[in-house]
C-alpha cells in the first residue's frame, strides 16, 4: 500500500467527528480525537485501554448502539458511531 492508496475514513466519537486511515482501531481514533477514558468501573473509575490486545477489557465503548465492544480490537469503519461512558475530551 502507498501513501496515494490510503482511504480515509470519517466517524464520531461522543458525537466529535474524526478522520483516521482504513486499518485505524477505534481505540486510537479515541487518541485521536483526544477523547481520554472509554468507560466507568463498578466504582465510577474512570478507565482506558490498557493492553492493546484484548485481554483487560478496559476499553470497552458502545459502538453503533452495541455496547461492551473492545475498541482495541475493532477497525474503524465510515460512518461509524462510537460513544464512551466517561470520554474526556483534551484540547
Ligand atoms: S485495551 Fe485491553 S482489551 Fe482493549
Amino acid at each position: 500500500m502507498t501513501d496515494t492508496d490510503t482511504v480515509r475514513i470519517r466517524l464520531t466519537v461522543d458525537g466529535r467527528s474524526v478522520e483516521v486511515t482504513s486499518g485505524t482501531t477505534v481505540a486510537a481514533a479515541l487518541a485521536i480525537a483526544g477523547v481520554s477514558g472509554s468507560r466507568l468501573s463498578v466504582e465510577g473509575e474512570p478507565r482506558e485501554a490498557l493492553c492493546g490486545m484484548g485481554v483487560c477489557q478496559e476499553c470497552r465503548v458502545t459502538i453503533d448502539g452495541r455496547a461492551h465492544v473492545l475498541a482495541c480490537q475493532t477497525l474503524c469503519r465510515d460512518g461509524q458511531r462510537v460513544q464512551t461512558r466517561n470520554g474526556t475530551v483534551h484540547a
